[in-house]
């Protein structure tokens, strides 16, 4: 596999006073008009900072949410921009357009090592189409592409793809050089023990990462609500738990093809369920396989965590991706913390992905204990998965 090309391809001499379209991922939570989390705008500086030191006129671009192709005022980037200011200790102009007249009257403004934010481009249905027409009007301003946004080269939109085929002057940021580097070590040279702890509520979106990673891991450790399908598929009576039925199946092959490879699957033996979510009056601690009809899972249990904290410990990499239950709802946060304690704890190489999962780490206060904190979920999920990115490989070097 060929290397991507890097700004150190772009020759950053080159660059004084040259328009540079810049795609980031600034999908994050806003919450009353503010960015509730900046991780990854800040994920975003060192390839920023490298650009204006280099005279470039940035022009940055990014999705937020799935506005379906239309303008939703709540998903304006305009919060993102302030945010983005504040960061960087620079001016940030904001174009409410991501192509046409406000781009231009936006460049018209734009003195070398200056920096533009665009309005989402998802209030254009062009964008997700990979619509040639929207790629082109995006392209238009720019001279040099440069795409950093890691959280969404597995989609093959007009901002990731259509625009790079247009600018033969492209490269990737920083930020996605590390990502796809990290990740991919994962897959190619892990030091051993390999442990890959997967949660959160589906198995759905997560079956083909596992199955690509079972030939490569030593242990698969499972929480959350798509553990319960995988103990329903050992017989487990799981109560009013979330389980995916129609899953069972798949789970039972998964536990197989596991066991026939020599992986250790690790499953909650407690569990912590609850009568009511909303308005908990029961909160109990039982048998992971013996959920009581009328309870419902809601996190891993402590002798779950233990097992979980001694595996961990003596794991020699990790990657972690979901919550062990309905994190962001106290008391049933605890597995959730307690993994991310252990992960962090661990001497081994520990890599984590997802927005939950890093929320998770960030609320247990260990994120900067993690060696490798992902900023795309699905992205991350998708490469261990063994797929191509298209993000990734439009900017591949040909030679
Ligand atoms: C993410 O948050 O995973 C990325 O920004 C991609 O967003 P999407 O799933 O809406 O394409």
């Amino acid at each position: 596999m060929k290397p991507m090309r890097t700004l150190d391809d772009l020759d950053l001499g080159t660059l004084h006073s040259v328009v540079t379209l810049v795609r980031v991922d600034f999908n994050v939570p806003l919450t009353d008009g503010r960015v509730a989390d900046s991780a990854r705008l800040e994920a975003a500086l060192p390839t920023l900072a490298e650009l204006r030191r280099a005279g470039a006129r940035l022009l940055l671009v990014s999705h937020c949410g799935r506005p379906d192709g239309r303008p939703v005022p709540e998903m304006s980037l305009r919060p993102v921009a302030e945010e983005l200011q504040r960061l960087l200790g620079a001016p940030v102009v904001f174009a409410d357009d991501c192509v046409g007249k406000a781009v231009e009257k936006a460049v018209a403004v734009l003195a070398p090592g200056s920096v533009a934010l665009l309005e989402n481009l998802r209030f254009h249905a062009g964008e997700e189409a990979n619509d040639p027409d929207f790629a082109t009007q995006l392209a238009a301003p720019a001279e040099v592409f440069v795409n950093d946004a890691f959280g969404t080269a597995h989609r093959a939109h007009a901002s990731t793809v259509g625009v790079a085929e247009r600018l033969e002057r492209r490269a990737a940021g920083r930020l996605l050089v590390r990502e796809v580097e990290a990740l991919e070590a994962l897959l190619a040279d892990p030091e051993r023990p390999f442990a890959a702890v997967l949660g959160g509520a589906k198995i759905s979106g997560k079956a083909d990462t596992l199955e690509n990673l079972l030939p490569r891991v030593d242990l698969v450790i499972l929480g959350g609500a798509m553990a319960n399908t995988f103990l329903a598929a050992q017989g487990g009576q799981l109560g009013r738990s979330l389980v995916e039925p129609e899953r069972i199946d798949l789970a039972r092959q998964i536990l197989v093809a596991a066991a026939e490879r020599g992986v250790r699957v690790v499953l909650p033996t407690d569990l912590v369920v609850t009568d009511d979510l909303k308005r908990p009056g029961r909160v109990e601690t039982v048998a992971a396989m013996d959920v009581p009809e009328d309870l419902m899972a809601v996190d891993i249990g402590p002798e779950t965590c233990a097992t979980i904290a001694a595996e961990l410990a003596a794991a020699g990499t990790i990657f972690w991706n979901g919550p062990m239950g309905v994190f962001e709802q106290p008391p049933f946060d605890s597995g959730t913390r307690a993994v991310a304690g252990s992960v962090a704890a661990s001497a081994g190489r520990s890599v984590i992905g997802g927005g939950e999962t890093l929320a998770a780490a960030r609320r247990a206060g260990v994120a900067d204990q993690i060696d490798h904190v992902s900023t795309g979920g699905g992205a991350a999920l998708e490469l261990l998965a063994g797929r191509s990115l298209p993000g990734v490989e439009i900017l591949r070097r040909s030679s």
